[in-house]
């Protein structure tokens, strides 16, 4: 596998996940660490999509404990059932928030973050971490976002 991500310029978001999502797959079905493709996969996002902030957070006991990602430094760790990471988790569901400010409870780690997808992972129908994506724009995910992140997370859960 090549180190370099082929992007398309001039293309929609749809065909950008098209070309990417395969490219980041390759990537993570050849490396068995779970750390490594973390990273990879949130330098991939942040490179294809420009994205604001793009990482993990793991489940450790009660806790979601910051893991690998790319952008401003961000909270280390989100108690279950707070914020639109553990929200996700307590409901096992991806969440879509258009305007972060209209969602109860989420947890501003920076003040130029306006809209979040939060996709969770499972391993054996639990979930074992998440996926945050962050914008600084409004309304910034729909659900090409969500079907494409959740494929991805689909590929990198049945590796764990
Ligand atoms: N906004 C998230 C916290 C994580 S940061 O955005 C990186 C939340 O409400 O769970």
């Amino acid at each position: 596998m090549s180190e370099n991500l082929y992007i398309p310029e001039s293309a929609t978001k749809s065909e950008k996940y098209q070309t990417v999502i395969p490219q980041i797959e390759a990537l993570i079905t050849d490396e068995a660490d779970l750390y490594a493709n973390l990273a990879n996969i949130s330098a991939a996002l942040k490179e294809a999509f420009g994205f604001f902030w793009v990482g993990f957070y793991l489940v450790k006991g009660e806790q979601l404990v910051l893991g690998p990602f790319q952008g401003p430094i961000a909270c280390t760790r989100i108690n279950l059932g707070k914020g639109v990471c553990g929200t996700a988790w307590v409901e096992k569901k991806t969440l879509l928030v258009p305007d972060v400010e209209a969602f109860p409870g989420h947890i501003a780690c920076s003040a130029a973050s306006k809209s979040e997808i939060v996709v969770p992972v499972f391993k054996e129908g639990e979930v074992v971490m998440v996926l945050d994506v962050d914008s600084d724009q409004l309304d910034d995910f729909d659900s090409v976002d969500q079907e494409n992140l959740e494929k991805l997370m689909e590929v990198l859960g049945r590796q764990l």
